[in-house]
């Protein structure tokens, strides 16, 4: 069942948090149920930039492009790198099983 599902998100002291992850929930969803820093201050209505990721390398290529509204949003988003996503604008599916992202700096 779900609670197979895991992704690992560093926060950002470095620490890597091991999470349960539902399917259909969205990744900031997940971080944000477990307790983890993340402001998403929109709740996930991509009008905010401040549920910011960095997602590993070896995982970026198995997500969906981001939609002309997320790539709009990053724009304005603090320190942003060629990895860098909204985690509110990805859903969580099994193929995302052992996903690895790192909580962007606060801007
Ligand atoms: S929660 Fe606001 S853009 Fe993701």
């Amino acid at each position: 069942m779900s609670d197979d599902y895991k992704i690992t998100v560093t926060d950002r002291e470095g620490v890597e948090h091991v999470l349960d992850a539902i399917e259909g929930w969205r990744v900031m969803e997940i971080i944000r149920d477990h307790g983890l820093p993340i402001k998403a201050e929109c709740g996930g209505a991509c009008a905010c930039a401040t549920c910011h990721v960095y997602v590993d390398e070896a995982w970026l290529k198995k997500l969906h492009e981001p939609r002309d509204e997320e790539i709009d949003m990053l724009d304005e988003a603090f320190l942003v790198e060629d990895n860098s996503r909204l985690s509110c604008q990805i859903i969580f599916t099994p193929e995302l099983n052992g996903l690895r992202v790192t909580l962007a700096p606060e801007g």
